[in-house]
């Protein structure tokens, strides 16, 4: 009676060691895993974005803001009329920034010069900056990019 349980209680344990193994390999490699391949995440893309308040740019002034997970530069020229543009550097995509001195937007990466329509004037970019449609509602500076 003894020897049949026997090989009953060897399959438990073996079942038992099993599974054990089976989740402290699950908890090491899972993490891992998932960290190699993360789940798809869709990007969200807007049009449109609030870039500022009304008077919160003085003119002849410049501010980078996030749109579509990118910064994008609004300038408010010394005339008080507002531009903006992405405000990633066409050549490797570094972030440009408004040089009141100078009046251009300037990148300080290799030094890439574009004039106040995102035209380059001097430097390595090799194309414009996209230039948004600067719209103002009530206070609030909306900010839309252009339909192709
Ligand atoms: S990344 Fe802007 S000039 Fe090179």
């Amino acid at each position: 009676m003894i020897t049949n349980k026997m090989p009953g209680r060897r399959k438990f344990m073996g079942w038992s060691f099993f599974t054990s193994l089976t989740g402290f390999f699950g908890m090491i490699f899972y993490p891992i895993w998932r960290f190699i391949m993360p789940p798809p995440v869709a990007e969200s893309t807007q049009n449109s974005v609030k870039a500022a308040v009304v008077n919160e740019l003085q003119p002849n002034s410049g501010k980078i803001f996030p749109f579509n997970n990118k910064p994008a530069i609004l300038i408010r020229l010394s005339n008080g009329k507002y531009r903006s543009f992405t405000a990633v550097c066409t050549h490797l995509q570094c972030t440009v920034q408004y040089r009141k001195d100078w009046k251009i937007i300037w990148c300080a990466c290799h030094n890439g010069k574009y004039d106040l329509n995102g035209l380059v004037i001097s430097g390595p970019p090799p194309r414009p900056l996209e230039e948004y449609d600067v719209l103002i509602v009530k206070k609030d500076i909306i900010v839309t990019r252009r339909k192709a």
